[in-house]
């Protein structure tokens, strides 16, 4: 399966099977999470893998009894680290050593930083709209996989924190039900092209048709 296959075949699957899910697959789809962009690098993520019947339940618990936790073999629990997030000048300063960027525009993105006022994102925000999209990458590679997942917001963040033991400085993002699909829904209904792409302004819809399937 290609990305694009991907990216099209993905379902919200809210129907497991109890079948377990070997550990070389989990460990595909957290090494393409590993794998994610991030602003300068900072990486402020972490990934646990819920197995255990115990944590699954109190994960279920903590997601407003959502019945797919009562079915998936395996939650991934999506981190942001607040800790990680404060090393991202040093992952800049790699970047720089790596040749990846020039030092003049690190230079210029610390002083943003540092500055309150220039900043766009609270610390919080950043952290999690990097780990959004890692959690993509970990999506889209389970669906190359033949797996299914759930994106799940609908939580109560501080029962996840009190199911994992969590540090302050760690905080729930979101959490991912994980198995193998006992449903094969068709695609959820999207708004036409026209409405959400754009050539040059607002006023150009984007006027390609695109097939539901990509092509
Ligand atoms: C950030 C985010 C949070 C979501 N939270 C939940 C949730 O708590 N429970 C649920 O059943 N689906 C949840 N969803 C899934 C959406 O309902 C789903 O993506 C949308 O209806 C489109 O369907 P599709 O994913 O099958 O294309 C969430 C999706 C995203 C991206």
């Amino acid at each position: 399966m290609n990305t694009l296959e991907a990216i099209h075949r993905r379902r919200s699957i809210r129907r497991f099977r109890p079948d377990p899910v070997p550990e070389e697959l989990l460990t595909k789809i957290l090494e393409a999470a590993r794998r994610a962009p991030s602003g300068t690098n900072a990486q402020p993520w972490k990934f646990v893998v819920v197995r255990s019947p115990e944590r699954r339940e109190a994960l279920a618990e903590a997601a407003y009894g959502q019945a797919m936790f009562h079915q998936a073999p395996v939650i991934v629990v999506a981190l942001g680290d607040r800790k990680v997030y404060k090393r991202r000048m040093r992952r800049a300063k790699e970047l720089i050593d790596v040749g990846a960027i020039d030092a003049e525009v690190i230079e210029k993105l610390g002083n943003v930083y540092r500055n309150r006022a220039t900043q766009t994102l609270e610390p919080d925000q950043a952290i999690m709209a990097n780990c959004m999209i890692a959690v993509d990458h970990l999506i889209l590679a389970a669906t190359d996989l033949g797996l299914g997942t759930c994106w799940v917001r609908f939580m109560k963040v501080e029962e996840i924190a009190a199911a994992l033991g969590l540090p302050e400085e760690v905080f729930p993002i979101v959490m991912i039900p994980l198995g193998y699909a006992d449903e094969d829904p068709p695609s959820r209904p999207r708004y036409p092209l026209d409405e959400v792409a754009f050539a040059e302004d607002l006023d150009h819809p984007w006027p390609a048709e695109v097939t539901e399937d990509g092509a």
